[in-house]
């Protein structure tokens, strides 16, 4: 079914890390009640959801892509009556709840895999991940994402596929009791009140029967080769059936509950599957994110993805930053066409602050301006940027663990929000305690320095929302401008200066807003995203 009226076509989703947003207890992590707590500014900013990134039991070796129990709370970050709280007071402030599922794998401690291990080889148990008796030898070449081989070996003898992390055992989707336990689970969410779920891997649930050798490195983070044959641990034909039995479930369900897939796979038209109409509603563009600040290769990739989405009724998604990739206030400071790095450490070449900022900026106006539905990370209203000099021994991702720390990993942009500029951890929490440190010159970036405070990048993306709903850009098309780069939608123009002059406003344009101030004659300067009426 078609729902052209429903609330997700234009949504923008904020995406909330829970260890890093606000923590209540001053034990440095973030919690649920932290959330609740804050929720007041994420009204006034003017979203339309949350997505929360998992906060369920775990042992937290993936920062909580480890889960142990799906229907829980982690003590960490509260018990479930917190949750039901969380998600009732967003729902009083008119904000949807998007929580995280991770179906391809579980935790090496939930209790499925705790009964694989002490049941045994060639036990029903076994049957519910992908365990193989190969000898000496792994079963097959694959590599995990994290690094090193997908296969472990347990001392009976048996060995288990972990396309992550070695306490990230991989599911088997071929067993019926997975799939009743994963529908299961999605009724017990969607019973407490969510209005969806991102889905974690979402393109690597089914493997190819035969578990066929794949030579190159398999790594969904730098993405897949769009010529080839899918590989085969990713992008299976099968994984479409599982989506179509969930969406049969939620449609169950009043209010539009959604599924948004991380799927990491190319080109636009094959991820566009994901998003049939029985299927899932949105999927992440991720080749929006992974595109350089240069006009030519935004535009083809806005116009291929509205393409592949329009051709089977979806709509489209755009995102800039998430806990996966550096911030884009630091991505976009680098000479344009870098290459997306999985993190920054202090020995590798440093970003260009102001520069990526003021990029930043323009890329987050620009991508306002799209229509769809926009994801936004927390923390990039603050314009914040990646924490490019932590010291290694405060990192916890397990990329960089595994990589034998060849990769910096993701810690860099999932350190704890800064709230107050004068307060102990920002007044993230109420002690100084922050698991990740806050780097010391970032009571600037704090809320209560931006708000208020015209041409801060909070009252920024303030005004943006507030415009975005006003002139229905998120329901609008693209209408590509001759000229410089720019495209009409609806009664506004955006045009974004990649040029190394200023440039004019088109006569009779009325300025709504600009991610920089006009030069003193009125003109767009380079690196400036503009909306105006026409
Ligand atoms: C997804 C998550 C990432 C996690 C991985 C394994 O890519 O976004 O954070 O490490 O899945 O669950």
């Amino acid at each position: 079914m078609l729902d052209t009226d429903a609330w997700w076509r234009d949504a923008v989703i904020y995406q909330v890390y829970p260890r890093s947003f606000a923590d209540s207890d001053g034990d440095g992590m973030g919690d649920l009640p932290g959330i609740t707590g804050r929720l007041q500014h994420l009204q006034e900013l003017g979203i339309d959801a949350v997505w929360l990134s998992p906060f369920y039991p775990s042992p937290q070796h993936d920062a909580g892509y480890d889960v142990a129990d799906y229907r829980g709370v982690d003590p960490r970050f509260g018990e479930l009556g917190d949750a039901d709280k969380l998600i009732a007071e967003a729902h009083g402030r008119g904000i949807k709840v998007i929580v995280d599922l991770v179906p391809n794998h579980t935790s090496s401690e939930h209790a499925w895999f705790q009964a694989a291990l002490a049941a045994g080889p060639g036990s029903p148990e076994r049957e519910r991940y992908i365990f193989r008796s190969s000898g000496e030898e792994p079963p097959n070449s694959w590599k995990s994402v994290f690094g090193g081989s997908a296969w472990e070996r347990l001392p009976d003898g048996d060995w288990y596929l972990h396309l992550f992390d070695v306490s990230q055992p991989d599911l088997n989707w071929d067993n019926p009791e997975v799939r009743a336990e994963f529908l299961d689970v999605l009724r017990f969410w969607l019973d407490r009140g969510v209005d969806g779920f991102r889905v974690d891997v979402a393109h690597g649930l089914v493997k190819e029967a035969n578990l066929t050798d794949w030579t190159t490195t398999s790594t969904i983070l730098g993405g897949l080769d769009p010529a080839g044959p899918p590989p085969p641990m990713w992008d299976q034909e099968g994984v479409h059936e599982i989506y179509q039995s969930w969406r049969r479930v939620l449609d169950e369900y009043p209010g539009g509950r959604i599924l948004v897939a991380e799927a990491w796979v190319a080109p636009a038209s094959r991820l566009a599957r994901y998003v049939r109409p029985d299927e899932m509603h949105q999927a992440f563009n991720f080749p929006y994110l992974d595109a350089p600040w240069r006009p030519a290769e935004l535009r083809a990739v806005i116009d291929e993805t509205l393409e592949a989405n329009d051709a089977v009724g979806a709509t489209t998604t755009w995102v800039l930053s998430n806990h996966d990739v550096v911030r884009h206030a630091s991505r976009l400071g680098f000479p344009v066409g870098t290459p997306r790095m999985p993190g920054i450490g202090a020995e590798d070449p440093q970003p260009d602050a102001a520069l990526g900022l003021r990029r930043a900026r323009a890329a987050t106006l620009l991508m306002l301006g799209l229509p769809g539905s926009a994801y936004l990370y927390q923390g990039e209203e603050l314009g914040l940027p990646e924490h490019t000099t932590m010291p290694d021994e405060f990192r916890e991702d397990p990329a960089w663990e595994r990589s034998g720390h060849a990769e910096r990993g993701r810690d860099g942009c999932r350190v704890p929000l800064p709230w107050e500029a004068d307060a102990p951890s920002y007044g993230f929490g109420p002690t100084d305690a922050s698991w990740l440190p806050q780097p010391a010159t970032w009571a600037e970036y704090a809320l209560d320095r931006q708000q208020g405070v015209p041409g801060s990048t909070w009252e920024l993306y303030r005004t943006a929302l507030s415009l975005r709903r006003e002139h229905g850009l998120g329901r609008g098309s693209v209408v590509w401008q001759e000229g410089a780069f720019a495209f009409r939608n609806g009664d506004v123009l955006v045009l974004t200066n990649f040029g190394s002059e200023a440039v004019e406003l088109p006569s009779g344009a009325r300025l709504l807003v600009s991610s920089e101030p006009l030069d003193g004659d009125g003109r767009i300067p380079t690196d400036v995203t503009v909306w105006a009426a026409l």
